[in-house]
């Protein structure tokens, strides 16, 4: 699986590009089969879960080229409703391809996603949804089966402003018959760009940012060629700053949309660290160990997310005094606590909650990586702390991480990978 062995400088310094958002590109590349045409999409990143769902739409019949962070995408010849199962199991943001086979095909076949394993991840809110848009599914074996007849446009009302689901709705709903509105949507920069994108096929979507969203259901132009560009990575540049945050530092953080990022960068600026913007450049500097914060709640946007929480733990376990993590999204993420702990961190969970007492310095250790963001802590932790650290099972970094170990480089750790 492959381990990254990192030697703890305890100090940061350079420039880092941030690449597309993974979590808009996945939706979007997903929603390309709605309507078979020729699309040229930029500033795709460069990682493992992109590959998978251009290789989920490879093995469908439709052509994918990817380079230098553009994907060439053309679904016209899409041959099969049925979604590979052995690849669905790999990338659980395949199961946005439901909305969008059945809007395209009237049918689709899919298996239960698999993903990153952080608790329970049910997909009722998205079954429930689509069943009022008028699709009739079933389970055989483990794969969903759905068919629709005709799909009449409805009002939605989730119970929780879920991500994923509020996008299966919308990439199903643009397809039918007259209006649909998803009240108590989510609300993330990512349904904004996916909102985008669809009206850039000819869709009419709007409202996405705000928790009512509003479909029309209808076409009104009809492009040969799509074009578009996604917006950058929050997530990825969250944890660049948490990890200079963390420690003696000076970085420039290039591409990123600063409003999308300001939930994370408050939280910093709180703990201490300086964080200024310059002709659209971010600029990180912290003079060594951040103040604890009394409490953080992750929350869906505009809240502190929930893929940031690992990383902000990395940063707090150095820091000075207690800070206090409440984890409101998913039920089971901390898995990377044992892994900081066997670095030294003092952190203590009880359910959800998960109290930090600040430690000077971690110590290098070998660490299991078991989940994305999970993974991304250790790599913090690894930078600041004292001797080498060993992080198995890097494929979980990579999902999401484009080009990790060379960005890390040009900021000045000391970082291999090894291949076992
Ligand atoms: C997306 C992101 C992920 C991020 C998460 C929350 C992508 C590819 N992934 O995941 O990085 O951590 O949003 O910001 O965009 N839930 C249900 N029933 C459902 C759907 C969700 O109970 O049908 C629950 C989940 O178990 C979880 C919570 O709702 O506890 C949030 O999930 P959701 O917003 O759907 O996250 P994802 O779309 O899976």
């Amino acid at each position: 699986m492959g381990s990254f062995i990192i030697e703890g400088i305890g100090n940061l310094e350079g420039i880092v590009e941030i690449g597309g958002s993974k979590n808009s590109a996945l939706p979007i590349l997903a929603s390309t089969v709605i309507v078979g045409k020729e699309y040229i999409i930029e500033n795709i990143p460069d990682i493992e879960d992109v590959r998978m769902m251009l290789e989920i739409l490879s093995s469908m019949g439709c052509k994918t080229q990817y380079e230098n962070g553009i994907a060439l995408i053309d679904t016209t010849e899409l041959n099969t409703y049925s979604v590979p199962e052995n690849l669905v199991k790999k990338i659980r943001s395949s199961i946005i391809l439901m909305g969008a086979v059945l809007c395209r095909t009237g049918n689709v076949e899919i298996a239960f996603p698999g993903g990153c394993e952080i608790g329970l991840r049910p997909i009722d809110l998205h079954l429930k949804g689509l069943r009022k848009l008028g699709v009739e599914i079933h389970e055989k074996n483990g794969i969903l089966c759905g068919s629709v007849k005709e799909s009449l446009g409805c009002e939605i009302q989730l119970d929780y402003p879920s991500v994923g689901a509020t996008e299966n709705i919308m990439l199903f709903a643009v397809g039918a018959s007259g209006k649909t509105i998803i009240y108590n949507a989510a609300k993330e920069p990512e349904i904004v760009d996916l909102q985008n994108f669809l009206n850039k096929c000819g869709f009419m979507v709007s409202g996405a940012g705000t928790g009512t969203i509003i479909i029309e259901g209808k076409k009104i132009e009809d492009n040969e060629l799509i074009e578009y560009k996604i917006i950058s990575d929050r997530i990825e540049a969250g944890t660049y700053l948490s990890a200079a945050a963390s420690m003696k530092s000076k970085i420039y953080i290039k591409n990123i949309e600063k409003e999308h990022f300001k939930s994370i960068t408050s939280l910093y600026e709180d703990a201490g660290c300086e964080i200024r913007e310059t002709h659209g450049t971010v600029v990180v500097s912290s003079r060594g160990r951040l103040k604890a914060l009394e409490k953080v709640t992750t929350q869906p946007y505009p809240g502190f997310p929930t893929d940031m929480q690992a990383q902000f733990m990395a940063s707090m376990a150095t820091a000075d005094g207690n800070t206090i993590i409440e984890e409101t999204v998913f039920d089971s993420r901390y898995k990377h606590v044992p892994e900081l702990q066997k670095m030294g961190a003092d952190i203590t969970t009880i359910g959800r909650v998960a109290i930090i007492n600040g430690v000077s310095r971690l110590h290098g250790a070998e660490v299991d990586s078991k989940d994305l963001r999970g993974g991304a802590s250790l790599v913090i932790a690894a930078i600041g702390a004292e001797g080498t650290t060993k992080i198995n099972n890097i494929y979980h970094i990579n999902r999401g991480y484009e080009k990790f170990m060379e960005k890390l480089r040009n900021l000045g750790v000391i970082i291999t990978t090894i291949v076992e």
